[in-house]
């Protein structure tokens, strides 16, 4: 059943490729330069009319919403506020019935964010789920959605759910960014194309699995380990540090890079591993002069880089290469070779990668 690999969290993360193909598949026609998806179409003017969107999650799921804000606000135009379920649920929220809710759930079965869907529903707004169990307490309790075909997710730690996730969420948002003409035509033909190719840039980003494994050895005895990211790399920092933390008990945190310095950059010795995901695009000067910063405490940089990168090789100890992709479309690259990260240093000091301690794969109590 784990198909030859060694675990589900391993093999989980190689299915991404056909998973992300899973989630397109019917929906996007980018040769006609068609994205078609029901729940979408049969609400798009609760969509184009909303005056914000608000997506509700936790965990992983969480994150993937955080990768939304920037896509939506980037393509669509519409305003997003993240909120985690079990914070929004309890805060006697300001929600209005031209408000969007989105709720972000693999399992589809999470206490906190089903009851963030309920408070939703009682104050007029329109709940749209995004689920990859179908049928799923959920995927039921919404008055629309799209699932994300990203098959049985049985590890613990998410992995294929998180980019299945961000894919639909890029396909909602350059729907609604071409039915409002936020972004242009070419731009949207553009999208659609390279969406296509990222199945195969994952296959890519994948080969780096041998590296991984010898950087992962590295730092395998570390205590702490911090991740950066600045833009649609912050939640992908998060998510890192998330990984990180749930499968090797590393306690490790996520930071957008430029927030180091009003604290965390306290931390930074010898002994601090930092991961610095410093891709071509998005403002990646900025990011190699948050590298020099750390460098410059003997901080030890583990980056990961748009293919060819040759800048921040120089500087880093070790570098992780990604293929270049578009801005939007970077988290579904720089994810994978942090899962691989994670995976890696988790074998290696014997921990129970698929079922880590502590943790249940929903959580259906708050
Ligand atoms: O099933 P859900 O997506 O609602 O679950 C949310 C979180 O419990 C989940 O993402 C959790 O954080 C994962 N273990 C992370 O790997």
């Amino acid at each position: 059943e784990k198909a030859g690999y060694d675990h589900f969290m391993l093999k989980e993360i190689y299915e991404q490729p056909s998973a992300i193909k899973d989630t397109y598949r019917g929906r996007m026609l980018a040769d006609q330069g068609i994205i078609r998806m029901a729940g979408v179409d049969d609400n798009l003017e609760k969509f184009l009319n909303a005056k914000r969107i608000i997506v509700v999650a936790c965990g992983t799921s969480w994150h993937a919403g955080l990768v939304s804000e920037y896509i939506f606000e980037d393509l669509a135009r519409i305003p997003v506020e993240v909120e985690y379920a079990s914070e929004f649920r309890y805060r006697n929220p300001v929600i209005d019935k031209d408000d969007v809710v989105i709720a972000i759930s693999q399992s589809g079965e999470t206490a906190d964010t089903m009851a963030a869907i309920k408070l939703a529903k009682e104050n007029g707004a329109f709940v749209f789920g995004v689920c990859n169990v179908v049928g799923s307490s959920i995927s039921r309790e919404t008055h629309a959605g799209a699932y994300t075909h990203a098959g049985p997710e049985i590890g613990v730690a998410s992995t294929k759910a998180f980019t299945t996730q961000i894919t639909v969420l890029s396909l909602m948002a350059l729907k609604l960014g071409k039915a409002k003409g936020s972004i242009s035509n070419s731009d949207y033909h553009m999208y659609l194309n390279e969406m296509e190719q990222i199945p195969a840039k994952i296959e890519k980003a994948l080969k780096s699995n041998t590296h991984i494994v010898e950087v992962a050895d590295v730092y395998k005895n570390a205590k702490n380990c911090l991740y950066l990211g600045r833009g649609y790399n912050f939640p992908v920092a998060l998510e890192g540090a998330l990984k990180l933390k749930e499968i090797s008990y590393i306690h490790a945190e996520g930071y957008p890079a430029a927030e180091m310095k009003h604290g965390p950059i306290a931390l930074i010795d010898e002994h601090m591993p930092v991961v610095v995901i410093a891709t071509k695009k998005g403002h990646y000067e900025k990011v190699v002069s948050n590298i020099q910063e750390i460098k410059s405490r003997k901080g030890k940089i583990i980056a990961i880089v748009t293919e060819g990168d040759t800048s921040v090789k120089n500087m880093a100890d070790h570098v992780i290469e990604v293929p270049e992709t578009f801005e939007a479309l970077t988290p579904l690259l720089t994810t994978i070779p942090l899962q691989l990260f994670s995976y890696h240093i988790a074998v290696m000091l014997g921990k129970n990668v698929d079922q880590p301690r502590n943790l249940a794969k929903s959580v259906t109590v708050e």
